[in-house]
C-alpha cells in the first residue's frame, strides 16, 4: 500500500487505505506496509487507523534513519497486533554522494543508528538498502551484516530503479546470503520496481535464490513504472510449486476483488490483457484455442479461472470462434439446431457479422436466429 500508493496520481484517502487493508488482510497477505507517518499527518493518522482494524497480517510503517521518522512510525503502528518498523537508506555510491551527501561510513552508522531505535519500540524491523541493485556487494555486505547485528529481522534488498535482470538478481541474493555471516538471523527480501518490466521475474529469481519475503503491489501498482504485481508473484509460485522451494499463504479466490476495489480507488484500470486480472487472462478467442479448451481445459489454460475469483473461464465470440464454441453458446441461450444444414446457415450468419462486428454479444446472436424457425 505504501509504494502502491506511490504512483503519480493514486494518492488514498484514510477511508481508502483502510478499505484495501481489510481486502488485503482477507487475502492473507503476512503484512501491510501501511504507509509513511512521517511523509504527512494525513499519513500518520492512515497507517493508525489500519494499526487499530487489521489483526490478522503484520502491519507496517515506513521510515527515514532519523529518530523523528522512526519514533513517528513507531507511534503509528502502536495499536497493531503485530507492528513492524521499515527503516531505510540509500547504499548506492551515486545516491550516497549525490543525494545523501554522506560517505559509506556515515551510512552504516545512520543505519544501524536507526535500527537499534526501532528495536525500542519492536523486535520486528526491517532494513532496506535503497538502490541496493546499483550497490556494490561489499558494501552491501558490510551495512547488512551491521544491521544484523544491531537487531534488524527483515533485510530487503530493493532494485529501486529496476536496472537489473532475473538472473543476476538472483545471484546477488545468493551472494549476500552465503557471505554475511548473520545472515542466517534474518528474513531477505526482494522488492523490485518494473522500469524494464522485470519486476515479477526479479522477484521470482530471488525467491529462487533464498529471499522469502517479496514486496509487491496489487495491480502492479507504484512509482513510475510499479512495483511487482502481486496477483503474478502470487499465482507464478503456486502455478509453479515444482520449481519453488517455498509457497505463499495467499487465499488467491480473492485476488481478483481485490484487484478491482483497488482499480476503483486509484482510477488506474487494468489493461485487459494483464495476467491474471486482466479481462481476457481467462478468454479464449481463436476457433482453434475455444476447440481445445472445451474438449479440456488444460489445453490452453495453466490456472483454473475460478481459483483467482473470476466465476469461470470466457469463451469470446468474434470472427477467429470456431463451430464447437458458437454451438456451445447458442445451446446455452437455449437454441438447439434440428440439423447440420440449420446449424451451418446459423454459423454463416454468425460469421458475416463477425466480420462487421469486433466482440458477438448474447444479444447479437438472439437476434441472428429470430428469423431462423428453431428449438427452443
Ligand atoms: O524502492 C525502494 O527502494 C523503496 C524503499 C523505500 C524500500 O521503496
Ligand atoms: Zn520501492
Amino acid at each position: 500500500m505504501r509504494d502502491g500508493e506511490q504512483s503519480p496520481g493514486a494518492a488514498m484517502s484514510r477511508e481508502d487505505k483502510l478499505r484495501i487493508a481489510r481486502a488485503l488482510e482477507r487475502l492473507k497477505v503476512d503484512v501491510i506496509e501501511a504507509g509513511f507517518p512521517a511523509s504527512s499527518p494525513g499519513d500518520f493518522a492512515s497507517v493508525k487507523a489500519v494499526a487499530e482494524i487489521v489483526k490478522d497480517s503484520r502491519v507496517c510503517a515506513l521510515a527515514r534513519t532519523g529518530d523523528a521518522d522512526i519514533d513517528r512510525a513507531a507511534e503509528a503502528i502502536k495499536p497493531a497486533v503485530a507492528p513492524r518498523i521499515h527503516t531505510f537508506i540509500a547504499t548506492s555510491p551515486l545516491h550516497m554522494e549525490k543525494k545523501l551527501r554522506m560517505t559509506p561510513d556515515q551510512v552504516v552508522e545512520a543505519a544501524v543508528r536507526a535500527v537499534k531505535r526501532a528495536r525500542q519500540y519492536t523486535d520486528d524491523v526491517e532494513f532496506s538498502a535503497e538502490d541496493a541493485g546499483r550497490s556494490e556487494m561489499e558494501f552491501l555486505c558490510r551495512i547488512f551484516e551491521a544491521v544484523i547485528d544491531a537487531g534488524a529481522t527483515t533485510i530487503n534488498v530493493p532494485d529501486t530503479v529496476g536496472y537489473n535482470l532475473p538472473q543476476q538478481f538472483g545471484e546477488k541474493f545468493r551472494y549476500l546470503i552465503e557471505n554475511i555471516p548473520n545472515s542466517d538471523k534474518a528474513i531477505f527480501s526482494a522488492h523490485c520496481h518494473n522500469d524494464l518490466g522485470l519486476a515479477v521475474a526479479n522477484s521470482l529469481a530471488a525467491v529462487m535464490a533464498g529471499a522469502r519475503q517479496v514486496e509487491c503491489a496489487v495491480n502492479g501498482l507504484g512509482e513510475r513504472a510499479g512495483n511487482a504485481a502481486l496477483e503474478e508473484v502470487v499465482m507464478a509460485v503456486r502455478t509453479r510449486q515444482d520449481l519453488f522451494p517455498c509457497d505463499v499463504g495467499v487465499d488467491t479466490r480473492h485476488l481478483l476483488a481485490c484487484s478491482k476495489l483497488v482499480a476503483a480507488i486509484t482510477g488506474f484500470h487494468v489493461q485487459p490483457n494483464k495476467a491474471i486480472v486482466g479481462l481476457n487472462a481467462f478468454a479464449h478467442e481463436s476457433g482453434i484455442h475455444q476447440d481445445g479448451v472445451l474438449k479440456s481445459r488444460e489445453t490452453y489454460e495453466i490456472m483454473r479461472a475460478q481459483d483467482v475469483g473470476w466465476q469461470d473461464n470466457r469463451l469470446t465470440l468474434g470472427k477467429l470462434s470456431g463451430r464447437n464454441a458458437f454451438k456451445q453458446r447458442m445451446s446455452s441461450l437455449g437454441f438447439e439446431f434440428a440439423s447440420q444444414e440449420e446449424m451451418a446457415e446459423a454459423f454463416r450468419r454468425f460469421k458475416e457479422l463477425a466480420d462487421k462486428k469486433r466482440e458477438i454479444f448474447d444479444e447479437d446472436l438472439m437476434a441472428l436466429v429470430t428469423d431462423m424457425d428453431l428449438s427452443q
